[in-house]
């Protein structure tokens, strides 16, 4: 993929609603992501898809979604106080400070050039805030760096009121914050953003065995949404760059511009969480009791939507051999499934019969978000909503008006079919399972 593609992607995520930098008005915050009208239903649908396949399609997973903010005691339990940081150094010439990598021996000050750093020294991510009016150390609490803590500390809530036998799972997609020392790589690495995480509880002897389960199960959620396989790989951790809680850790990378990078992380989190808060589980049936084993797969849906955004992108020529955009998006990643047009706009009969159909598709499916479009020419509109993935386009003309049938065009055949009014919805619900 070349470097010049990940400039587009940022330029056609603003120019059409996908993500705007926060605060822009006054300037920006770094590390801060505003998610456009595009990106809400692009991050809606992956939540979906992965909620889908991970709890909705399975009985032993259930959901939770806890407070974000915990009581303090829950991460000095966890470790994260301590052992929540990453190394950090400052350049001798400019000061800029940055994060000592853990994998590359050699550094370099992006601000001046540089080549000579202080000592690194522990910089805790964990971003501080104060519960109720003591601004001093007894109000203290922090924004949650992972959501799988709410997890550990409802471990027995969720069993108690579920009855779930091992193995089973609980999963969470909530809101994470760090206070990460370099940022970039637009919402690759962000401050704020969204964690869908599966805390997956096993026997100790069967946690090998879950590991590789959910490595294969994860891998196949990419593939079932699309994504290119050669532009997906696993890649285990080294002993030093492993989090302080995992006994075996493994990303699945994606081929980002820049290289391969991080997408999702799966971990073997061992016996040490549920063992740091005190809980064990009981068998109900047996009397036994027993700390059980973590597999945890662990994905930022920000950072996804980047990877399947990065995937889908096209460039194609026209038959005026103009280059022009298609998003590729898996049809339950679009934003819109279905986009509908009169062929002509200032046709009345045309616009009326088209809105017809558009309202009817769109207010009797939630399952359908419709676009609407009247302005310019067909073709342009096409193209329209090619770039932003939209994978059919409707037409209503006048045929429609005689035989009450549509054209419905295919995003990435481009191929028009001509299709009957009272069929469109089963169409395009097939095509999207
Ligand atoms: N509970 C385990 C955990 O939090 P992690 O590897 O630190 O593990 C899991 O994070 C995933 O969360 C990453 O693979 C990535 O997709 C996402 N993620 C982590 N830090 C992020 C950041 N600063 N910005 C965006 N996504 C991030």
């Amino acid at each position: 993929m070349s470097p010049e593609v990940f400039e587009k992607i940022v330029a056609l995520c603003k120019r059409r609603g996908f993500v705007y930098p926060s605060s822009e008005i006054y300037g920006g915050l770094s590390g801060f992501w505003d998610f456009g009208p595009l990106g809400t239903e692009l991050k809606n649908n992956l939540k979906a898809a992965w909620w889908g396949r991970v709890v909705h399609r399975r009985e032993d997973v259930v959901g939770l979604d806890s407070a974000i903010i915990y009581n303090r005691k829950v991460w000095e339990a966890s470790g994260h106080t301590k052992n929540f940081s990453d190394p950090l150094v400052e350049c001798k010439k400019c000061h800029q400070r940055q994060k000592s990598e853990v994998r590359s021996q050699e550094l370099t000050c992006p601000s001046c050039g540089g080549g000579e750093f202080t000592e690194p020294k522990m910089f805790n991510l964990m971003f501080k805030t104060h519960v109720g009016s003591t601004e001093g150390e007894e109000g203290l609490a922090y924004l949650r760096p992972e959501t799988a803590q709410g997890i550990f500390i409802n471990f027995e809530n969720i069993v108690n009121t579920t009855r779930l036998k091992l193995p089973f799972g609980i999963a969470q997609i909530g809101k994470a914050f760090r206070n990460e020392i370099t940022t970039g790589n637009f919402i690759f690495r962000s401050r704020e953003f969204e964690q869908a995480e599966l805390e997956w509880f096993c026997l100790p002897k069967e946690a090998d065995k879950w590991f590789k389960y959910w490595q294969r199960e994860r891998i196949a959620w990419y593939g079932e949404l699309g994504m290119k396989k050669e532009n997906l790989k696993f890649r285990e951790h080294e002993d030093k760059e492993r989090a302080h809680y995992a006994v075996t850790a493994f990303d699945i990378e994606y081929r980002f511009p820049w290289g391969w990078g991080e997408l999702e992380g799966i971990a073997n989190r061992s016996d040490y969480d549920l063992r740091a808060h005190g809980l064990k589980y009981r068998d109900e049936e047996t009397g036994e009791e027993l700390v059980p084993f973590v597999i945890e797969p662990s994905v930022g849906i920000e950072r996804s939507a980047f990877a399947f955004l990065l995937d889908a992108y096209e460039e194609v020529r026209d038959q005026r051999s103009e280059v022009r955009v298609v998003l590729k998006l898996h049809p339950k990643l679009a934003p819109y499934k279905v986009a509908v047009f009169p062929l002509i706009a200032n046709k009345p009969e045309l616009v009326k019969q088209a809105r017809k159909i558009y309202s009817a598709l769109a207010t009797r499916n939630s399952l359908l978000p419709v676009a609407w479009d009247e302005r310019g020419n067909i073709g342009k509109r096409y193209y329209s909503q090619d770039e932003i993935g939209t994978p059919w386009c409707v037409t209503i003309d006048y045929q429609t008006l005689e035989d009450n049938t549509v054209t419905v065009r295919d995003r990435d055949t481009t191929k028009q079919e001509r299709v009957a009014v009272g069929e469109l919805p089963s169409y395009f619900l097939e095509n999207l399972s």
